[in-house]
């Protein structure tokens, strides 16, 4: 089985943090990992291709190989993922040809990409000994307007396109389909530009993080047995994207409410509800979420991709689900009979149960096992139901329990009953209680974990030519001759119980105790290397925050993990049975024995005091970023908005095209300005603006304010009315300015063109003009296309001065900038400031600690007070990574990850802030707190900082 968890490299650019999570993603039980590529970034200047820095592959593939994770390629070209256009660079929005389709135009502009990253993929393929085993070509093609019987003669050429690129470049691992409508789009055997493996995508529990205890019913899957013998049969059965979190956007609620919407009961019951189909490919997407840092997401997200997934856009290991999961895919991971049983459709009522409880068997066909999956027949139920089930097995049909009593499902729950277990050869004649895991001790030895809810009551039986049961330690435990086997008997509390039959080493833990257990692959030699393998040895320690990884040298058991509290770590199993010795990050533990028999270690955990500065307290200095405004200002480097035609689908309303990504700008804030001869009598100016949802934007007339719009969570274009509040003197020249927060493109469904929609002027009328009166020209980011910041990539800054002039670097020549702070001063007026602070921090090695930028106390809208408007936009810069985009009106995100590596926790910092103010009143920052969310004692690899280029004039800078 393949059990995989979505991550973007691109959201975490600190390559050398990618093994962490790597690391994290295995200790969880799962073998994989999904990512995609995100071409936008990759190639934002046409024919040139960045594979290097925080774009490299090779140094993900090397961590992922490293970490022992299998991967899933998923390059596009077009990727959706809640990134700018879905991935399609801005370039070849501006072409004349439908993206997604066959256009020579199109298919053209993909294939420099395609090759480059299809041929470093190549490299990586698990046939070279490389972790790359699968490669999905496209995603979600499934639909095309007008086309009811999809896919088309033309769906089917561009789709083969697409697979004999990366044909071509070498790729000869399976392709993968992620097809949304669940329709058989491109499965094997369907014609051309079919995969070889047919997946499903799913998002059963949706968005409304808003209503996070409300589980929607209309998309949850009953039925996908049928659906996969219908579509196909032959191929393992995939889910290529199965909701792992959720999202939201500007004005929507926090991130930690999507983790709310897909908890751990979701992943228990919903993710269960999959393996009773008999899922062999599973994808959790996402299990790293991120940061869409540098404006690389969509117009509807904002800066934390956390997603709410198992592990927080920190790196943090501290949400429910992240157990739950751990549980889960342990659980498949030790049982390989579930490969092979065959899903029965699930039947409510059936096997004994009442009506209210769905039953899924999945029967032994080559082996004797069976799996009961069993949950509410209403899946979202909060009830406490008791049932009994009648289990086919190697005694004869038994209801279970034996002993009395029921088997209960408190609230969301799900459960996996087994019958006739191999537990490498001991036969598990059945159990309610759930398998975490079990392990080959030495010899014979056999170590069995098995967890259940407190209050619960389970029951297990083993056969009784066995041996008798030794309860080794706790109490709630009882046994029973029942025929030819032993029924034991566990009511489940707090405490564990240990009991021994024969060889047979049972661990009885309730659910949070297993929480801290972790199971762990011992390497083995090349090729396998780290890599799961059903052939793996395992240890089974109990632990606490995390266990990353164990080997076994001479009888020294080495272990590498983390520690946020004084820990306890406890050997469960390993091959080898007595230590000689146990290692913990390099340091020789003292051990001493258990009640079991085994050994124990206390890892102590003393944080450190940090030195973390107080932002607020710091010296800032100040630029004004928008010195458009003055009249002395210079535009003749702009670019005329000159060109007359538009390849666009929206139509031009203007004498000439105003689409900013027909001139090459496609990220961050755009500013306009409009030249025109006053005659006298303008009254107001009509305005048609875009930016994509949550954009905002404030107009001027020379350096007089006229408005803004402060953006809504829905809005992405906008009309307006400006009043021109004096009377312009016939014959004198005039600028109006306009800076728009151009929020990024939208994603589309495919065949639409909807990404294209245009941002920047749509329409404008100024009174008493014809609109060819007014001479446009605009800035974006300096170079367009051909963007400056090599390293940080095409999307990282926008059109304000201080952007422009690179001032956001590292090392700004500021030395004669006014000290001014964005708390106790800010600004006094509509218009953008830009400040900057240096700090040094010093952490030491081998703690781990997620730091973020906190934004507090925003100014409340105090209309007596100067400074108090309540519409502003702040961006933060961190290193010159732009790490942070706060709107203060529509949140909600207030606190900002930033990651160590673009935050240099041994070194100096630069951070610098826009801050926009959209009222006349102005704008002040509350303050900025750098907030650590947990100090963890870490055997994390400590990350050199991403590249950092520090300023240096910027050649043609205006
Ligand atoms: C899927 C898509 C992903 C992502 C997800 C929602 O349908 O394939 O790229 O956008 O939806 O988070």
């Amino acid at each position: 089985m393949i059990f995989s968890g979505e991550f973007h490299p691109f959201r975490l650019p600190v390559p050398d943090l990618w093994l962490d999570v790597f690391q994290k993603i295995k200790s969880m039980g799962f073998n994989g990992v999904s990512f995609y590529v995100d071409w936008g970034l990759v190639e934002g200047n046409p024919g040139h291709v960045s594979t290097d820095g925080i774009w490299s592959l090779e140094e993900f593939f090397d961590a992922a190989t490293q970490a022992g994770i299998y991967l899933i390629a998923r390059p596009g070209p077009y990727i959706n993922a809640e990134t700018s256009a879905g991935g399609i660079p801005g370039w070849v929005l501006r072409k004349n040809a439908t993206i997604r389709s066959d256009d020579p135009e199109y298919l053209n502009a993909t294939v420099n990409y395609l090759s480059t990253v299809g041929r470093i993929i190549e490299k990586a393929q698990i046939t070279h000994g490389g972790p790359v085993i699968l490669v999905q070509p496209e995603n979600e093609f499934s639909t095309w307007p007008g086309v009811t019987d999809f896919p088309s003669s033309m769906n089917r050429r561009y789709m083969d396109f697409v697979e004999q690129q990366l044909l071509d470049a070498g790729i000869t691992v399976p392709l993968i389909v992620n097809d949304n409508e669940a329709m058989g789009y491109w499965a094997p055997g369907s014609g051309l530009g079919a995969v070889d493996i047919y997946g499903i995508d799913s998002y059963p529990l949706r968005y409304d993080c808003a209503h996070p205890t409300v589980w929607p019913t209309y998309r949850f899957p009953f039925d996908w047995q049928v659906v996969h013998e219908r579509e196909s049969p032959e191929t393992p059965f995939a889910i290529a994207e199965f909701q792992g979190g959720s999202g939201e956007g500007w004005g929507g609620v926090a991130e930690e409410m999507c983790a709310d919407l897909v908890n751990a009961e979701a992943a228990r019951v919903v993710y269960k509800n999959n393996y009773s189909f008999g899922v062999k490919l599973f994808n959790i997407y996402m299990t790293y979420g991120g940061t869409n840092w540098g404006n690389l997401g969509y117009q509807a997200g904002y800066t934390s991709y956390d997603y709410g997934a198992a592990i927080t856009e920190e790196r943090g290991l501290w949400r429910e689900k992240y157990s739950e999961q751990k549980l889960e895919a342990n659980f498949l991971k030790v049982s390989p009979a579930y490969l092979t049983a065959t899903s029965k459709l699930g039947v409510n009522g059936s096997y004994g149960a009442p009506a209210s409880i769905a039953v899924t068997p999945l029967l032994g066909n080559g082996t004797q096992t069976n799996f009961y999956v069993v949950r509410h027949a209403d899946f979202s139920s909060l009830a406490n139901a008791q049932y009994n089930l009648i289990v086919s097995t190697s005694v004869g049909n038994v209801s279970i329990p034996q002993l009395g009593g029921s088997l209960s499902l408190n609230g969301r729950d799900s459960k996996i009953h087994v019958t006739d277990y191999d537990l490498g050869g001991i036969n598990l004649i059945y159990s309610t209680a759930e398998i975490f895991t079990w392990a080959r001790g030495s010899g014979s030895t056999r170590v069995l974990v098995l967890y259940g809810g407190v209050g619960e009551t389970h029951e297990f039986a083993v056969a009784r030519h066995l041996g008798n049961p030794t309860i080794i330690e706790g109490e709630d435990i009882s046994f029973h001759e029942k025929g030819s086997t032993w029924v034991i008997r566990w009511q489940v509390g707090r405490n564990r119980c240990v009991i021994h039959v024969s060889n047979l080493e049972i661990y009885l833990v309730w659910r949070n105790e297993a929480y801290n257990y972790w199971v762990l692959e011992l390497p083995s030699s090349h090729p396998i290397g780290n890599f799961s393998s059903p052939s793996k040895e395992l240890v089974v320690v109990k632990g606490g925050y995390l266990i990353r990884s164990a080997k076994l040298v001479d009888k020294h058991l080495w272990l590498s993990g983390d520690v946020n509290s004084t820990t306890e770590i406890e050997v469960i199993s390993t091959p080898v049975g007595q230590l000689d010795g146990l290692i913990f990050n390099g340091q020789q533990m003292k051990t001493s024995p258990t009640k079991t028999g085994k050994v124990s270690a206390v890892v102590e955990y003393h944080p450190p005091t940090l030195d973390i500065p107080a932002l607020n307290d710091l010296q800032w200095k100040y630029i004004d970023s928008l010195p458009e405004l003055k009249s002395s200002y210079n535009d003749s480097a702009w670019q005329s908005c000159d060109k007359l035609v538009s390849h666009n689908p929206r139509k031009l309303d203007t004498p000439t095209n105003l689409y900013a990504m027909d001139y090459g700008f496609h990220t961050g804030s755009l500013l306009y300005r409009g030249h025109f001869s006053a005659n006298g009598l303008e009254s107001y100016i009509w305005l048609n603006i875009s930016g994509g949802t949550g954009f905002g934007h404030s107009v001027w007339l020379d350096d007089t304010f006229l408005g803004s719009w402060p953006g809504t969570g829905s809005d992405a274009t906008i009309t307006q009315n400006l009043t021109i509040p004096t009377t312009l003197s016939s014959g004198t020249q005039h600028v109006i300015s306009i800076l728009i927060d151009n929020m990024g493109q939208d994603e589309e469904a495919p065949g639409t063109d909807a990404i294209k929609f245009p941002h920047g002027i749509l329409g404008y009328q100024l009174s008493n003009h014809v609109q060819s009166d007014v001479a446009w020209k605009l800035t974006g980011n300096l170079g367009g296309e051909q963007y400056r910041d090599l390293a940080r990539g095409p999307l990282n800054e926008g059109a304000m001065y201080a952007e422009r002039q690179g001032y956001h670097y590292p090392n700004p020549p500021n030395s004669h900038w006014e000290v001014s702070s964005p708390f106790k001063t800010g600004l006094s007026k509509a218009g953008v400031g830009f400040y900057t602070t240096t700090f040094r921090l010093d952490f030491p090695d081998g703690w781990d600690v997620p730091l973020s930028v906190v934004l507090n106390n925003s100014t409340a809208g105090d209309s007596t007070q100067k400074n108090s408007g309540i519409n502003y936009r702040c961006q933060l810069y961190i290193n010159g990574y732009q790490y942070g985009k706060y709107i203060n009106n529509l949140g909600p995100q207030k606190s900002y990850p930033i990651p160590e590596g673009i935050l240099n926790h041994n070194g100096l910092n630069y951070i610098a802030l826009t801050l926009w103010a959209q009222d006349p009143l102005g704008a002040r920052l509350g303050g900025l707190d750098l907030a650590p969310s947990m100090l963890i004692r870490s055997d994390y690899a400590k990350p050199r900082p991403a590249p950092q280029p520090t300023w240096e004039p910027r050649l043609g800078a205006y």
